[in-house]
């Protein structure tokens, strides 16, 4: 649980948001809407298969941290030499599924240590596993994805294994923060989508919560989508929730 409450400047370093437009053009019109907030940029798979690394140096320019949300899920070897080339392009933090398992997490350690030693990368980028998505919910985790359980007692197993493997944190529920803190400790990061403002759309989001509570469950990074990007003047949207998040 958090106590002290947040400055604006300290709630804005914990939003990431999730630029999740077609095209270069449209995720830049936004980004520019926030610049200067002092939040992160969230590029994940429909702006990077359309757009590429050249966004992502973009963003950077424009003084944005950086979360390359690609979710990688392949054999160690692959997801090392991946893991490798993400290193490259100097981001600040990037993901791979846990469902890989301890090779495959640790293959994504591995590349990025390969570009720090070859001078490829100037910083270590933080490297996430995602646990259970936020839009599974019990039934999928059960009856589609065939895992028995909670998806609480899911979600702790992936980031057990995340915390062998030597990675930095979890993408998880924000309902799940306490739960993993307590069995992987208060510095293992947790990257929490799922986070919906009062009265805003849940859309395909199971697992949710306001970003007020968020805060108060001790989440590191709040990954907002549409609640900004779709709101009509999404600066002030995220001013609210920045609002919100030091009530
Ligand atoms: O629009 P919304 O706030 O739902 O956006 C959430 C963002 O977080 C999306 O970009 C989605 O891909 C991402 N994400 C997620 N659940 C995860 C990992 C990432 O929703 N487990």
């Amino acid at each position: 649980m958090t106590k002290t409450k947040l400055s604006p400047e300290q709630a804005a370093a914990k939003v990431m948001v999730a630029l999740d437009k077609p095209d270069a053009k449209a995720a830049l019109l936004l980004a520019d809407q926030l610049q200067g907030a002092g939040c992160w940029a969230k590029v994940g798979l429909e702006l990077f298969y359309a757009a590429g690394a050249d966004v992502v140096r973009e963003l950077k320019a424009r003084g944005f941290k950086i979360f390359l949300d690609l979710k990688l899920h392949d054999i160690p070897n692959t997801v090392r030499g991946g893991s490798r080339s993400i290193a490259k392009l100097g981001v600040d933090m990037f993901n791979v599924h846990a469902a890989g398992g301890i090779a495959m997490l640790r293959g994504a350690a591995q590349g990025v240590q390969e570009a720090l030693d070859a001078g490829e990368a100037a910083s270590r980028p933080l490297i996430i596993a995602v646990t259970q998505l936020t839009s599974t919910n019990q039934a999928t985790l059960n009856g589609e994805i065939g895992i028995p359980g909670t998806v609480e007692e899911a979600v702790l197993r992936y980031a057990g294994l995340t915390k062998e493997a030597g990675l930095d944190g979890v993408v998880a529920s924000p309902l799940e923060v306490g739960a993993i803190k307590s069995a992987c400790g208060t510095d293992f990061l947790t990257v929490t989508p799922g986070i919906r403002p009062k009265g805003s759309d849940a859309g395909d989001q199971q697992r949710i919560t306001t970003p007020h509570d968020a805060v108060i469950g001790g989440t590191d990074y709040l990954v907002i989508g549409r609640p900004i990007t779709g709101a009509p003047d999404p600066a002030a949207a995220l001013n609210k929730i920045i609002e919100e998040m030091c009530s």
